[in-house]
């Protein structure tokens, strides 16, 4: 069976239970700070398990994109090593959401991997929990029942916490959990060593393809389990895995996920798959990590230095690597596996292929960069071996190649051992330890247990009509941070506050109590569908009533930047053409930023197009035509833009300014008269084939002109209150070069009288024309005399001194046939000589110059010359 058919058995067979089946939601997340990728099938549902928020469905079922790279769920350093684990990888999952639990995610796991998947009984081995006396949780012995109607008693094996207890992150929902294990061992393996004591020992051949998890716990700050309200199913199924057990092979990479790239691979690099342990692990890795990073760039991450755009850099960086050490590419060729991974996983998910010019483009210049840095950081190694005063290499030493220039470790490792040098590898551990350590200090955050005031199960936000409501608050936490300090987190029945989210910044505001008391928020976030309201301080009495009121101020100005940014992204469009795209958007009260792909710079004459468009449509003071709640295909039939690596629901709001229409949750003006006036402020690339617009409104606009006209009046007056200032600079300009030119003329003909003066002065020593002497000339000056003179008197020595323009600067000559003659060198006499001055220089052996700082030792340095002639 291939990994298409196995993708829609899966689906199938849920939707025959009665499953929704939906898609997979982004594998980046946006508006969560608690997680960066979607690590885990259930990670887009965690509202639900917490109760927060109603799924559409009380049974779900999907196959999610999931990256498993930072945080609890690591699996970075074990991919390409062995053939079983991976950064990217699909999650098939079923759901409860409060509906069935045990019996029927047990029977019907069963079932389909059976009887729809053929999957012999006798290569499978399940595992449930064993309890935990530390946490006062049994043995679960209710799937151990449901078990046994299916599986022989030995097949059941327990497991410990570690295995069969999941848990989402250190704090949330989690529950024991009960595992499918598959064994594809031959039978002459499985004579030597039973199946079962391999479950759950790292055995490529032994492996985990399904995980049941029964939520029904939330672990709690203090480390604590308090049950949910309710019990909920999450399971997930490895597909790779799956498929490696359907395609009858013996690795993840031998199926057909991977052998279409793997075979690109071998064809690009010259290599065969399967011949060589070390360029089958460097090929393993690329052909993984390419999937992780095309599927980051599709949802919107580009490869950046903070956040998830780093982890993505990293995750390029060492298929990079791999590629560059083992298969010896040193030229860019990870981007060209593009088109196989479209073609072949486009039909699942579109996105790779309506993002493969950007996915490609982004690709090709990280490589670029990456390996001009990694030619850098070869040429610094190089100079760490010549001046090494042992055989073994310092780790701080290899430390800063990593940490400043991004050199990595395990080439400077292998380098240094093909040369014949050691590392001093605990070294370079202590250094990096030291740097995790002095890092986590700093973003170290505490977050405490919700404390429930009210039970409301849905949070109102009534931000988009009103910016002042009574509300109560129905949960606080506290929250401490390093960054941040000590803050509250409290959330509404209710709350006029807008979240941060869709690239627009969260509303501030302060709640005020009956008695008058005023609490500041400083921020608006949304967590797990909660809209948090950050406050430095509790409310005295936080039971009360209180009324809630958004900095109307911040949130006009942001709204007017907001609206700005759909009539920008339309004026692109327009101008430069449909192909335009928005790649990324942040609107702020102060200004707003907007990413969309374009392939070359936006010169000055289109950039004055946009805002002309912008601003017309501003003059046309359009009135704002505002959809909510409609289904989104009417919405996109209707001619609305969605946005890139944006999620959206079955319902969503519409914002329509004439022909601007966009899918957005913002708060916007409703006319664009109130945006005032529209200022592009820069223009310049983020990525290749990226561009990103900078600008301003309404109030910083009105600023804008007032200091521009500030600015001039100024001008005007230093310029003797000239009526055109410009006139005015421009006939400055044309009488300071006028001068400039004189002064070189008169520098000239001073040089020449001053070459008949000095000429009478060479002296005769052993038979070489010797001079040294103090004038008054630049640098450029000085190098022109001596050459002159040089060109009419021959076997001339000269040591030039000057003190001009605040430089003290020393020049020698040396007529080249005399230079070799008498074996003497201008570049080291300028050295020595240049002590004298306190400073240092250098040249050729005929002609060099040395600047310094001690103008007294010019003299000295002069008076020394001629000891170089004895
Ligand atoms: N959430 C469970 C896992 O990721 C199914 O293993």
């Amino acid at each position: 069976m291939n990994s298409k058919e196995t993708r829609s058995k899966f689906l199938e067979f849920f939707k025959s239970k009665q499953h929704l089946i939906v898609p997979s939601a982004p594998m980046v997340v946006k508006n969560d700070p608690t997680l960066m990728f979607t690590n885990s099938g259930m990670a887009p549902f965690k509202e639900y398990f917490l109760g927060n928020g109603k799924p559409k469905s009380n049974r779900i079922a999907d196959t999610q994109k999931c990256l498993r790279v930072s945080g609890k769920h690591n699996d970075l350093e074990e991919v390409g090593m062995d053939t079983y684990h991976h950064t990217m990888f699909e999650m098939l999952g079923n759901w409860s959401f409060g509906d069935y639990f045990k019996k029927e995610a047990i029977e019907w796991a069963w079932e389909l991997l059976t009887e729809v998947y053929k999957i012999d009984k006798d290569i499978l081995y399940v595992t449930i929990f064993e309890g935990d006396e530390s946490e006062g949780l049994e043995r679960d012995t209710e799937a151990y029942d449901l078990w046994k109607q299916f599986v022989p008693e030995d097949r059941i094996l327990n497991g410990n916490k570690k295995d069969n207890f999941w848990e989402m992150g250190d704090q949330g929902p989690c529950g024991p959990c009960s595992e499918i294990h598959v064994d594809i061992r031959s039978a002459e393996e499985k004579e030597k060593i039973p199946g079962k004591d391999l479950v759950n020992n790292d055995h490529p051949q032994v492996v985990e393809i399904w995980n049941l998890v029964f939520m029904q716990f939330n672990r709690k700050a203090n480390g604590s389990l308090e049950k949910l309200p309710a019990q909920h199913v999450d399971t997930g199924m490895g597909f790779e895995r799956l498929c490696m057990v359907l395609q009858n092979k013996q690795s993840n990479y031998d199926t057909d996920v991977f052998t279409p790239l793997i075979r690109e691979i071998g064809a690009i690099t010259n290599t065969n798959y399967g011949k060589d342990e070390k360029k089958d692990i460097a090929t393993r890795v690329i052909a993984d990590h390419v999937r992780a990073v095309a599927f980051s760039i599709a949802d919107g991450q580009l490869p950046s230095n903070t956040g998830a755009g780093y982890v993505i850099r990293r995750i390029l960086r060492r298929a990079i690597r791999y590629g560059f050490t083992f298969l010896d590419k040193k030229e860019p060729f990870i981007y060209k596996l593009i088109e196989t991974l479209s073609a072949q996983m486009g039909d699942a998910f579109p996105e790779l292929i309506t993002e493969k010019n950007l996915i490609t483009n982004v690709i090709r210049e990280e490589e670029n960069s990456f390996l001009r840095t990694l030619d850098q950081g070869l040429v610094l190694l190089e100079n760490v071996i010549e001046t090494a005063d042992s055989k073994e290499i310092s780790g701080k030493k290899a430390f800063e190649l990593y940490d400043t220039f991004g050199f990595p470790i395990d080439l400077t490792a292998l380098i240094l051992r093909e040369r014949g040098y050691s590392l001093n590898e605990k070294e370079f551990d202590a250094e990096l330890q030291q740097q995790k350590d002095r890092s986590r200090a700093a973003t170290k955050v505490e977050t405490g247990d919700w404390v429930v005031l009210e039970k409301d199960d849905v949070e109102e936000f009534v931000g988009y009509d009103t910016l002042e409501t009574q509300v109560k608050i129905t949960r606080y936490r506290k929250v401490d941070s390093k960054k941040e300090g000590e803050m509250y987190q409290l959330v509404f029945n209710l709350t006029p506050f807008y979240p941060e989210g869709g690239g627009q910044v969260g509303d501030k505001g302060y709640l005020e109590a009956a008695d008058g008391g005023v609490t500041y928020i400083v921020d608006t976030k949304k967590e797990n569908n909660l809209i948090i309201h950050f406050t430095k301080t509790l409310p005295r009495n936080p039971e009360t009533t209180f009324k809630a009121v958004v900095d109307e101020k911040q949130r006009s100005r942001t709204a007017s930047n907001h609206t700005a940014t759909h009539l920008l992204h339309q004026g692109l469009r327009n101008i430069l053409g449909e192909h335009v795209a928005q790649k990324g958007s942040m609107v702020h009260s102060r200004n707003l930023r907007f990413d969309f792909s374009h392939f070359a710079k936006v010169s000055d004459e289109e950039l004055k197009q946009v805002e002309d468009f912008v601003n017309a449509r501003i003059r046309e003071g359009i009135a704002l035509e505002e959809r909510r709640n409609i289904p989104y295909q009417q919405a996109i039939d209707e001619g609305a833009i969605a946005l890139f690596g944006e999620k959206y629901g079955d319902a969503v709001r519409a914002i329509k300014f004439g022909k601007s229409m966009e899918l957005c949750g913002g708060t916007h003006v409703p006319n664009t008269n109130d945006i005032w006036h529209f200022i592009i402020t820069s223009e310049g690339a983020v990525a290749s084939g990226i561009r990103r617009i900078e600008a301003i409104t309404g109030d910083a606009a009105k600023q804008y002109f007032i200091d521009r006209s500030e600015s001039f009046a100024s001008l005007q007056k230093a310029l003797n209150n000239a009526q055109d200032p410009v006139k005015a600079v421009e006939s400055l300009q044309e009488e300071n070069s006028a001068l400039q030119k004189q002064i070189q003329q008169l520098l000239k003909d001073k040089a020449k009288n001053l070459k008949g003066e000095l000429k009478a002065e060479i002296a005769q020593i052993n038979g070489v024309n010797f001079l040294a002497k103090k004038i008054d000339l630049d640098a450029g000056g000085m190098k022109d005399l001596a050459f002159e003179m040089g060109g009419e008197t021959e076997n001339l020595f000269v040591v030039f001194g000057a003190e001009h323009d605040g430089k003290v600067l020393l020049a020698c000559y040396i007529s080249k046939e005399l230079a070799s003659e008498k074996n003497l060198d201008a570049g080291k006499i300028i050295r020595e000589l240049g002590k004298y001055i306190q400073g240092g220089g250098g040249g050729q052996s005929f002609f060099a110059t040395a600047g310094g700082k001690n103008a007294a030792g010019i003299d000295e340095a002069l008076e020394k010359a001629k000891e170089f002639l004895k």
